[in-house]
C-alpha cells in the first residue's frame, strides 16, 4: 500500500524570529492563506487516500497538526517525544507502517515547501514510486540548480536508467556543502539539488538504516516490538533518550548505493531563509511599499515588518526582520547562520 509521511517536527529556526518554537516553519501562513503544512496534504492528496497520509512531529506539536489537518485522523499523527532529526523521525514513522503492512511504500514529503506545477508533481511521484517498487531504491526527487546554495544536498546524476522520463542512478550525494565545492557543482553541471522528498518500500530504508546506522536500527527494532502494545510510548521515550540525531541526508543518502533520482520540472523552493522568502515574495528595494516596509536606494536587502512601518534607506545585503517582540538585524549572505546563532544566544525561540 502507497502512504504519505510528512515530516513537520522541525523548527524551522533559519526563519526565526518569524519562525518560533511554539510556531515554526511548517505552520506559518506565508506563502498563501494555508500553512506549509496544509499545502503539503493537498498536494498529496489525489493520488494517496486520507486514511494513508500520516504526519511524523514532535509530540508539543500535535494539538497544532490536528487543528490545522481537521480531516485527518488522530491515529495518523505520530509523535515523537524529542527532535532526533529526520532519520529518527523517518525510521520510527517505518516501523509503525511496516508493522501494519509489510509492503508499505512511503512516499516522505518536508512540510516545508513550495511548489508550484501539480500535475507535474503528481507526475513525478507516481515515476518515484514506481522506480522504488521495481528497482527495491531509495527514490529523490531533484530539482535543476539555479545557484550554489549551501543550505541544500547535492546530487550527481549518474546512468539514465529510463529513455523516455528524466531518471538517473545517483552517483554521489552531498549534503549542504560549502560554498566552494556547491559552486563547483553548479560548474560542474551534473548535479541536481535534492528537495528533501524520498520514496521508498518501509522494508528498505530500514535495511539501509541497519546497514550505515546500526545503532539507530537496534533502537528502532526495540520499538518495533512494542508497536500497538500499551507500553509503546513508554518504550519510545526511553529508545529516543539513547538516539544519536542525524539526519537521513547525512546518515543514510551519502552512503546508500541504492539511491535514484526523478528530475522534476516543477517549480520547488524550501523557503528555508529569509533570502530565500524575500526572493519568493519579489520584494523590491525601492520606492515600492509592501506591507510594512519602504525601502529607497537600497540593494539586495530582504525586510518583514509586523506591525511598524520599515523604512530603510541606502541599504545594502541586510536582512531586518521585525516580528514584534524580537528585531533581527543582519547580514544577508550569513543567513544561514541563524542557527548557530541561537545556540549561542539561548534566547526563548
Ligand atoms: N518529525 C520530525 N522530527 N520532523 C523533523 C525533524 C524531527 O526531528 N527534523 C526536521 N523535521 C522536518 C522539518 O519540519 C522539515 O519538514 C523536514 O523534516 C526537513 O527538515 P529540515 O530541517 O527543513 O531539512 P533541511 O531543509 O535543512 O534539509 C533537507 O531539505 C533540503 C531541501 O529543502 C535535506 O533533505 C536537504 O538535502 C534538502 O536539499
Ligand atoms: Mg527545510
Amino acid at each position: 500500500m502507497l502512504y504519505a509521511l510528512i515530516l513537520a517536527g522541525g523548527k524551522g529556526s533559519r526563519l526565526y524570529p518569524l519562525s518560533r518554537t511554539h510556531t515554526p516553519k511548517q505552520f506559518l501562513k506565508v506563502v498563501n492563506n494555508k500553512s506549509f503544512l496544509v499545502n503539503t496534504v493537498e498536494r498529496v492528496a489525489p493520488i494517496i487516500d486520507k486514511e494513508n497520509i500520516f504526519v511524523v512531529t514532535n509530540e508539543m506539536y500535535k494539538e497544532k497538526v490536528k487543528a490545522e489537518l481537521s480531516d485527518l485522523n488522530g491515529n495518523n499523527v505520530f509523535t515523537e517525544p524529542e527532535n532526533k532529526e529526520t532519520a529518527t523521525c523517518i525510521g520510527l514513522s517505518a516501523v509503525k507502517l511496516l508493522k501494519k503492512d509489510k509492503d508499505a511504500m512511503l512516499i516522505v514529503l518536508p512540510s516545508d515547501h513550495f511548489i508550484e506545477g501539480q500535475q507535474s508533481f503528481i507526475e513525478t511521484i507516481k515515476n518515484g514510486v514506481e522506480i522504488a517498487e521495481r528497482r527495491r531504491g531509495i527514490v529523490t526527487i531533484g530539482i535543476k540548480p539555479t545557484r550554489p546554495e549551501t543550505g541544500y544536498g547535492y546530487i550527481q546524476m549518474g546512468d539514465k536508467i529510463q529513455s523516455n522520463v528524466d531518471t538517473y542512478r545517483v552517483s554521489r550525494f552531498t549534503e549542504k556543502p560549502n560554498i566552494e565545492v556547491a559552486k563547483d557543482f553548479i560548474i560542474t553541471g551534473n548535479y541536481l539539488w535534492n528537495s528533501g522528498m524520498f520514496i521508498f518500500r518501509a522494508d528498505v530504508i530500514l535495511r539501509e538504516i541497519e546497514k550505515y546506522l546500526p545503532q539507530l536500527y537496534k533502537n528502532l527494532t526495540e520499538i518495533y516490538k512494542h508497536v500497538g502494545e500499551d507500553d509503546e510510548e513508554e518504550v519510545i521515550k526511553e529508545q529516543y533518550k539513547l538516539i544519536e540525531g542525524i539526519s537521513i541526508d547525512f546518515g543514510v543518502m551519502q552512503k546508500t548505493r541504492k539511491a535514484y533520482v526523478v528530475k522534476c520540472d516543477f517549480i520547488w523552493d524550501d523557503i528555508g531563509s529569509f533570502t530565500a522568502l524575500s526572493r519568493f515574495l519579489k520584494q523590491d528595494n525601492n520606492n515600492v511599499r509592501s506591507d510594512n516596509v519602504f525601502l529607497q536606494d537600497s540593494e539586495n536587502c530582504a525586510v518583514f515588518g509586523k506591525k511598524n512601518l520599515i523604512i530603510g534607506f541606502g541599504l545594502k545585503d541586510l536582512v531586518i526582520v521585525d516580528a514584534g517582540d524580537v528585531i533581527l538585524v543582519m547580514d544577508k549572505y550569513r543567513d544561514q547562520e541563524i542557527k548557530h546563532l541561537l545556540n549561542t544566544l539561548n534566547e526563548e525561540e
